[in-house]
């Protein structure tokens, strides 16, 4: 590669979002990735709706409180993060020594787009008697205007350990805001936020699969809507989801969450049948165009050429931090973390 492309890709990086530089293509970019792993002491945490090639590379694959809390304790001088913005912006809340990399600046989320901090905030204003809990898909800024954080693996625990008496704002997601309200019987007020792919199954399809696989039972992940979650015969995290089908003695699953999970619960039970749950268009199973974003290739480059890179102002990530701490706190002495 010359300097002269590469000087131009990192012009263009801001308005592109990665490297956009050519790969040799007889280049075996699994090795090579390995290669930079141990040249450059970094470490792969990779999300579970990331591509199985990226699962595959990754040294850590999990669900958002899993990956929060390998960012928070590796010794790794770089963090790979293959994962969406806010994965990688909290591995640098928690870690700020620590080179940060996204292999697409643009590998976004819907979710975390429908809370602008400046409207949240005007919010948060009205109802200054609420605490704040937020899904950990926010923006730094929306963490920082939050007393806690949750994930879905915790997100039950979370409520559970604030007073019944105290009022709660929940941000930004609606659907997981309102099963949790079910799940506590607590009456949190809700953002209005919801996740593009969990909002986009059909369940007319998912009924005639369900016709068509009577023994198949249908998982889904909380931040789908209530009718579908009324239909389902588990409700959990990622994490939870894969280990329900490692631990239940059924046979064949409809899953409803994004499709990249069904890598990992194929790999450890491949005598299973999964299926991933059809969306309301038509496509036969769901893809998050923010975690796909991220290829092998950018990877590489990311790698390679030590960037994008996450940085954060530092006020800010103090401010982030704080409602991140308790969440871990809390998750600690919960026992659904080490
Ligand atoms: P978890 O990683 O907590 O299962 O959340 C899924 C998700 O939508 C991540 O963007
Ligand atoms: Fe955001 Fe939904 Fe994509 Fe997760 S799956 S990153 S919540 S848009």
């Amino acid at each position: 590669m010359s300097d002269i492309n590469i000087a131009e890709a990192k012009i263009n990086l801001e308005k592109k979002g990665f490297l956009d530089l050519g790969i040799d293509p007889t280049m075996d970019v699994f090795a090579e990735i390995e290669r930079l792993k141990k040249e450059k002491n970094a470490i792969v945490l990779a999300h579970y709706y990331q591509e199985p090639d990226i699962q595959d590379v990754a040294d850590y694959i999990g669900d958002s409180l899993g990956l929060a809390q390998q960012a928070e304790k590796t010794q790794a001088d770089i963090i790979v993060f293959a994962g969406v913005h806010f994965m990688a912006e909290t591995a640098k809340i928690l870690n700020p020594s620590k080179k940060v990399l996204l292999p697409d600046l643009k590998a976004g989320c819907s979710l975390a787009d429908s809370a602008p901090a400046d409207l949240f905030r005007k919010f948060k204003e009205k109802h200054p008697d609420h605490l704040v809990v937020s899904y950990i898909n926010c923006t730094a800024d929306i963490k920082a205007l939050s007393d806690i954080i949750c994930t879905s693996s915790n997100a039950e625990k979370i409520i559970e350990s604030i007073p019944v008496d105290q009022p709660i704002l929940f941000a930004p997601d609606k659907n997981l805001g309102a099963y949790l309200n079910k799940k506590t019987g607590r009456n949190m007020l809700l953002w209005n936020g919801a996740c593009m792919v969990h909002e986009i199954f059909s369940l007319e399809k998912i009924t005639k699969l369900k016709t068509r696989h009577p023994n198949a039972k249908l998982i889904a992940h909380p931040e789908c809507e209530d009718p579908l979650l009324r239909m389902a015969d588990y409700i959990g995290s990622t994490t939870q989801l894969l280990k329900y089908t490692q631990q239940d003695n059924g046979s064949e699953y409809i899953v409803a969450t994004e499709t990249g999970i069904l890598h990992q619960m194929q790999k450890a039970s491949p005598e299973k049948h999964f299926i991933p749950a059809p969306p309301d268009n038509s496509c036969a199973c769901n893809d998050c165009p923010h975690m796909k974003l991220n290829t092998l290739e950018k990877l590489y480059l990311c790698m390679e050429y030590e960037a994008p890179e996450i940085l954060m102002e530092e006020q800010l990530r103090l401010a982030a931090k704080k409602p991140i701490d308790r969440m871990l706190e809390i998750s600690r002495a919960a026992g659904l973390i080490g």
